[in-house]
């Protein structure tokens, strides 16, 4: 293999969308037979990112909210905080920061970030011990429960002929984002969500099918070929076109990753196939293998810097 490919720099390599050809293939709606609304609504569901110029009444978007925030939690503490985002200039920040324009088209954008701010606020104004900021157990549930409440309010958009879609790319951008919406010590941003009126509606995103998905009673292994029978499925029309600088960053994390006999056997396959296949595009080029692990420290010190302590030893008054 050429030398060349050995040097290419990989920081912010992570090819855009209008890069690459996208990951989005589309399921084929004919045929389908739903027995109520809700689960057509749910099988219908389809990220939204062309959203029209119309707001969305006050009185609607509280209903919206209101389905949301009736999501399970755990304990039912409802450890989160949803930032409604309408004025203009901040939604614009917002596109430019994270890079996608329809953040800005949206009428609505909600950020939803755990917080146990409130909830220490409470256990100090009544006189109760709290360490749920140092706590991972607490951490990782307060994140469920923000996911959840999210995505309630994604299923009660859709059933009210809205549309959604997520932006997870916030999470690049804590420290610009807790200053944009002045968080305090203990409220984290998680994900934003993006809401209003279709110009025209998405179709469903092809997905992997139960038979893969679901395991009857313990787990069970797949075989090689329903691995890639599955996978081939859902990414039929991923056949990423060869090109120079493609193979070039492949290479070089395939390299960095699992060593240079491994990159060769990278190159062989994309020889071989006459195209970059879509578990090479995924980690790759777009979620670069070599790249995403490297910032795990920085995340540690932005929970830190948030006021998150559950990845330190606990300390108690105990002598
Ligand atoms: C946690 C999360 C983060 C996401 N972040 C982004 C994003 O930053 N930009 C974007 O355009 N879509 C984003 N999406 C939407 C996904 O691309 C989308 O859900 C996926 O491609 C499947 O398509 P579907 O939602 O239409 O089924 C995100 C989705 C989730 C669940």
């Amino acid at each position: 293999m050429n030398n060349d490919y050995r040097e290419v720099n990989l920081k912010g390599a992570a090819m855009s969308k209008n890069e690459i050809p996208s990951h989005h293939g589309s399921e084929d709606l004919k045929k389908k037979y739903y027995p109520n609304e809700t689960v057509r609504i749910l099988c219908e569901r389809a990220s939204l990112r062309n959203f029209s110029e119309h707001e969305i009444p006050e009185d609607l978007l509280n209903l919206i909210l209101g389905a949301g925030i009736h999501a399970p939690t755990g304990g039912n503490l409802q450890p989160y905080s949803i930032i409604k985002i309408q004025n203009k200039e901040t939604k614009k920040a917002l596109a430019d920061l994270c890079g996608q324009n329809f953040i800005e088209k949206a009428p609505v954008d909600l950020l939803f970030c755990i917080d146990w701010h409130r909830i220490k606020r409470w256990a100090e104004l009544e006189v109760a011990p709290f360490t749920a900021s140092s706590s991972f157990r607490h951490f990782w549930v307060s994140f469920q429960d923000t996911i959840i409440v999210a995505q309630n309010i994604v299923t009660a958009a859709d059933a009210l002929g809205l549309g959604s879609v997520y932006v997870g790319t916030i999470i690049d951008f804590i420290p610009e984002i807790r200053k944009m919406f002045e968080l305090p010590a203990g409220v984290f941003p998680v994900v934003l969500l993006s809401v209003g009126y279709p110009i025209s509606k998405a179709l469903p995103r092809k997905k992997l099918g139960i038979d893969t998905i679901v395991h009857s009673e313990k787990y069970e292994e797949r075989k090689d070929k329903d691995i890639l029978n599955a996978f081939n499925e859902k990414y039929s029309e991923i056949k990423i076109p060869v090109t120079k600088d493609r193979v070039e960053i492949i290479y070089k994390v395939a390299k960095e990753v699992h060593g240079e006999d491994f990159a060769e056997k990278v190159i062989g396959k994309i020889k071989e196939n006459g195209y970059i296949n879509a578990a090479q595009r995924y980690f790759g080029l777009h979620y670069i293998a070599s790249e995403m692990p490297k910032n795990n420290e920085d995340y540690l010190r932005l929970m830190k810097e948030s006021g998150f302590g559950w990845f330190k030893k606990f300390e108690t008054k105990n002598k």
